[in-house]
């Protein structure tokens, strides 16, 4: 590590407190002077640092900038997260992370942007992903588990975003089947997962968890149609959330609610959060469009929808593109 990211890391771990210049130049084995170089350096880069004479730095909570030195010390996971690279701009960090797969990057590797300019979502939609707006984060897996397993990755980061954003703001953060969060009535954060099937066919090898989340106000960059459809937790709620720590909150529940796929054990908590349920909803299911009322969410987290004829069938992700809640 430089004496940079040493520094921005020795503040982000002092809980908001300052740090007197010497205690850093101490820890950090270098002069005075050189942290106050390294403090103008961060602050040139975009980083909000409060400097007192009689008491020293601290990074001020409504610092925007995203950083590995800044998400890393608040980990808590053994793998997910490990491997870290943060960039400005890419096209898509799905694309990114899929490129490192290929490289054979291990287990947890995760690509942060500031921004996409071809954010992807589900069923070729564009994900809009303007600068210092969003967190947009993809996590490559290779979970190795059985293929039937798969199509519950989704659920599992969903849960894992909602509990994340509940934590910080302290507002209630829904899950619309499969993998759209909801605040307030509109879309928060979408998430999309692709995946790469093993040469044996029933395993799984490795896939890409891309979790979309719109952090800060919008402002004027969504347009009208977006809008309508589409929020961000500080729009929603007023809560101007630290990304970074966003981030390492998103990333220590991944963990934890992957290891819940296989045991099915993480599926209460996508239930309990889960607002199709008890409505009437139309979906297009492979080439048909179907209507009928969602009862539930099935032990392999697909919906599970009674139709007007009494019949009832088991959407999975896979077969419905749209779901529009007819009857809140
Ligand atoms: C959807 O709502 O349809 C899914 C949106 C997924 C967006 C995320 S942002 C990070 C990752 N990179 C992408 O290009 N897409 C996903």
């Amino acid at each position: 590590m430089n004496v940079k990211s040493e520094l921005l890391a020795a503040l982000a771990s002092s809980d908001g407190d300052y740090i007197s210049g010497a205690a850093l130049a101490e820890k950090l084995g270098v002069s005075r002077n050189a942290v106050w170089k390294a403090v103008k350096a961060l602050e040139t880069e975009g980083f909000s640092i409060s400097s007192v004479t009689s008491k020293g730095y601290k990074l001020n909570d409504n610092n925007n900038r995203l950083s590995a030195d800044l998400i890393s010390p608040l980990l808590t996971t053994k793998e997910i997260g490990r491997t870290l690279k943060v960039f400005d701009d890419v096209d898509s960090t799905n694309n990114i992370c899929r490129e490192l797969e290929t490289e054979k990057y291990p287990h947890g590797t995760t690509v942060i942007a500031d921004r996409q300019t071809a954010g992807r979502g589900r069923i070729g939609r564009t994900f809009v992903s303007p600068s210092g707006i969003g967190l947009y984060m993809s996590v490559l897996v290779r979970p190795h588990f059985d293929l039937q397993f798969a199509p519950m990755i989704t659920a599992a980061a969903a849960c894992a975003a909602a509990e994340a954003i509940e934590s910080l703001c302290g507002s209630r953060v829904s899950i619309k089947w499969v993998n759209d969060l909801y605040m307030n009535g509109k879309k928060i954060c979408g998430i999309l997962t692709e995946a790469s099937l093993g040469l044996e066919m029933r395993v799984l090898d490795c896939a890409t968890i891309g979790i979309g989340i719109n952090v800060r106000s919008i402002g004027d960059s969504f347009d009208e149609e977006l809008r309508r459809i589409a929020t961000s937790i500080e729009d929603a709620t007023g809560a101007v959330l630290n990304r970074n720590r966003l981030c390492a909150e998103v990333l220590n529940r991944l963990e934890v609610y992957l290891s819940k796929i296989e045991n099915r054990s993480f599926l209460s908590a996508y239930r309990e959060r889960e607002i199709l349920t008890g409505n009437i909803i139309t979906a297009n299911a492979g080439n048909k469009t179907i209507i009928g009322e969602a009862l539930g969410i099935d032990d392999n987290a697909n919906l599970i929808v009674q139709l007007q004829s009494g019949e009832t069938i088991h959407l999975n992700s896979g077969e419905a593109n749209l779901c529009r809640i007819k009857n809140v």
